[in-house]
């Protein structure tokens, strides 16, 4: 049976990244990382990337640039001065590429927008560091202060399926994890991303299989 493609998308460390290569070395693991395309040139997930000879693409959303007068027109007031647009059609071009069939967002710090989103409908993942649908759109210890902050006695991971709202597509996979009285964003964040992956390479696998169906806003997974 070919396995099944996977293309990456990450901007920074790329530990989710590398619990998915370590996933795809067990022969019976249906899934391969195919490309890794990175926003950040300096990301420590491409290093990971060539360790293991798996191809790399930087896609640096800085080259798409919007002229003043662009800005203008567009989104005012817009802190985001790219063409969001001409970055995405360069990742759609990467990951045609390598005829990605399945993509994973690892980490990816850019929101992608309903042009993107609905290309790949039904075939991206992201993982969220906390048990959504509460914290979503927080990222990094912005996620782990805000559980703290909230007083909740558990926390947890999420893959789902991305859609164009943030953090909102239907869940896939869960994971809970306690919260401890003398936590620390960072001391959550760990015992959190022990988690994170299993998690993400169970999905994938499960995506792969062909196991998993969308109804509404719920992930039916089958036997
Ligand atoms: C993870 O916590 C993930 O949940 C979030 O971004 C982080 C990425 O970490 N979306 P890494 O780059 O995989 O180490």
């Amino acid at each position: 049976m070919p396995r099944l493609r996977v293309g990456v998308l990450v901007s920074g460390t790329g530990t989710n990244l590398q619990a998915i290569i370590n996933a795809a070395q067990a022969e019976q693991y249906p899934a391969e990382v195919t490309v890794v395309i990175s926003n950040v040139p300096t990301a420590p997930a491409l290093e990971r990337a060539a360790r293991h000879g798996i191809p790399s693409q930087v896609v640096d959303h800085r080259q798409f640039r919007l002229t003043r007068i662009c800005r203008r027109l567009t989104e005012r007031g817009s802190a985001e001065n790219y063409d969001r647009v001409r970055f995405e059609q360069a990742l759609c071009d990467a990951l045609d590429a390598y005829q990605v069939e399945l993509v994973c967002l690892a980490g990816f710090m850019r929101v992608l927008t309903p042009f993107f989103v609905q290309r790949y409908s039904g075939r991206i993942m992201n993982i969220h560091p906390a048990l959504l649908p509460a914290f979503k759109g927080l990222w990094g210890h912005h996620v782990h202060e805000a559980v703290l902050a909230s007083g909740a006695r558990y926390s947890g991971c999420t893959v789902h399926f991305v859609t164009e709202e943030v953090d909102g597509g239907p869940i896939i996979l869960q994971r809970v994890v306690p919260v401890y009285d003398d936590d620390t964003p960072e001391t959550l964040a760990a015992r959190v991303q022990e988690q994170e992956h299993q998690l993400y390479p169970e999905a994938i696998r499960l995506f792969a299989e062909g196991r998993l169906r969308i109804v509404g806003n719920r992930v039916i997974i089958s036997q």
